[in-house]
């Protein structure tokens, strides 16, 4: 069994986190909870910041928040110096919340609305990351209205694409996000913006995909997009100083992924990048990324306690759990896989074979559908690994099933960080039918 992070099996055989036994969390908090382990969150800022500085170069590291966003995430971030990565107003006013300094937020989204745009110079954030000639006209009457300065990015789709092993190069790229790169969008988007008298153009974004297990969709990107740059500096005489390259560094679910060390992703991308701009004479520009899964994707694990369980005889084993796909959509939406462990009895023999449910509606709703487990009775806890991208953030209440509690531990300490949604906070919203007086 593969352990995570400060992961570990103690004496009586239960599964431990930072220091914590995962039995008691769930008999202190109740499942479904999540459970995040922050030291391994914090290794993983400083493996990447790490490398930035061993290579002697200028960056950001901003976590990309969509995979998890919470006020006390960003509270963590702000330890550890990240920069933060937001994509709406809400995450926006989350991160304002928590007390995040603003001048280190990039807001990203491919239809901001002027509402959410009006926050983000009244906050004075860092950065916009543009995505479209829309934005553009917004930005700028809104940038002279409030004369007030802004810098941005343009975001632009470099006909790269990544998934998982392989990736594609496009020439034209059929994407909602971005300014394409090869029919001349991204020029006439330079055009527009560069030289404005409150738009600061700073460089250039792209993000080629999530979940990617080698380096050179990233090294073909930053080819292409350095490239650009130094064009525009020979034929304009303007210089953009700051390269973005997405986030999207894989992570280990199963043993079928092999991901590598988040230093390699950012070393080799910094080598190309030395490497182009030396041969462009360009100057090497700052890097940023916007990690989000490779930060908190593998420090999450969500216990559920084990309920009802069936047997279709010759075919398979039900066990079903009290979460299910209201608080992880990805094994539904994208047959998303992942591990198991049974918290309560950590070290016992892993003798039978189950399909893990949920409870909800969907006879889709199936958490892992071959778990190798020992012989489960109710009330085990079983803990589901690799839960902490893309779990909570894209948590539903379907079914009218509350979101789970969000329990932050490190060096042997517990601490609630989103309580867990009750029946009353499901109908607060709700409003009282007016029935019409009949005739009236
Ligand atoms: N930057 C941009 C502009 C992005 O669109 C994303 C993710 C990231 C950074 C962070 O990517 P990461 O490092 O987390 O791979 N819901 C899907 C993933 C959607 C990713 C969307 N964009 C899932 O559960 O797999």
């Amino acid at each position: 069994m593969h352990l995570y992070g400060t992961q570990a099996i103690d004496e009586q055989g239960h599964l431990t986190i930072g220091g914590t036994d995962a039995v008691e969390l769930a008999k202190e908090y109740g499942t479904p909870l999540f459970v995040y382990d922050i030291q391994l969150f914090r290794e993983r800022a400083k493996a990447f910041q790490k490398t930035f500085e061993d290579e002697g170069l200028g960056y950001q590291v901003a976590y990309a928040s969509k995979a998890f966003s919470s006020i006390a995430i960003y509270q963590v971030a702000a330890e550890e110096n990240l920069s933060l990565d937001v994509v709406s107003g809400g995450e926006l006013y989350t991160a304002i919340q928590a007390g995040f300094p603003t001048e280190k937020i990039h807001f990203h989204g491919n239809n901001k609305s002027e509402a959410e745009l009006r926050m983000a110079f009244e906050e004075k954030i860092g950065c916009i990351v543009v995505d479209n000639f829309y934005e553009i006209d917004l930005l700028k009457k809104l940038s002279e209205e409030l004369e007030q300065p802004m810098n941005i990015l343009l975001r632009v789709t470099p006909g790269v694409e990544a998934h998982t092993h392989d990736y594609i190069t496009t020439g034209q790229e059929d994407s909602k996000f971005g300014f394409d790169l090869k029919n001349g969008q991204a020029d006439k988007a330079f055009k527009q913006t560069y030289g404005h008298s409150f738009l600061k153009l700073m460089g250039l974004h792209c993000h080629i995909g999530s979940q990617i297990f080698d380096t050179t969709g990233f090294q073909l990107a930053a080819e292409k997009l350095v490239g650009k740059m130094s064009n525009w500096e020979k034929d304009y005489g303007y210089r953009c100083p700051v390269l973005n390259l997405g986030g999207g560094f894989g992570i280990r679910y199963t043993e079928e992924d092999q991901p590598l060390e988040p230093a390699i992703y950012v070393r080799d991308m910094i080598r190309t990048v030395k490497k182009v701009s030396a041969a462009a004479d360009f100057q090497l520009p700052e890097i940023w990324i916007e990690p989000g899964r490779s930060l908190v994707g593998d420090a999450g694990t969500t216990l559920y306690t084990v309920g009802s369980m069936k047997e279709v005889p010759g075919l398979r084993k039900y066990a079903a759990v009290d979460g299910g796909m209201s608080d992880n959509i990805r094994p539904a939406l994208y047959g998303a896989k992942y591990t198991s462990l049974l918290a309560n009895k950590a070290n016992a023999k892993a003798s039978e074979q189950y399909t893990i449910a949920g409870k909800l509606c969907e006879s889709g709703d199936k958490l892992i559908e071959e778990a190798h487990l020992p012989t489960l009775e109710a009330g085990d806890i079983l803990s589901v690994f690799c839960t902490g991208a893309y779990g909570y953030s894209m948590a539903s209440n379907y079914n009218r099933i509350g979101r789970p509690a969000v329990v932050f531990v490190e060096n042997g300490e517990h601490q609630l960080v989103v309580r867990r949604e009750t029946n009353e906070d499901l109908i607060t919203h709700d409003m009282s039918y007016q029935q019409k007086v009949k005739g009236k």
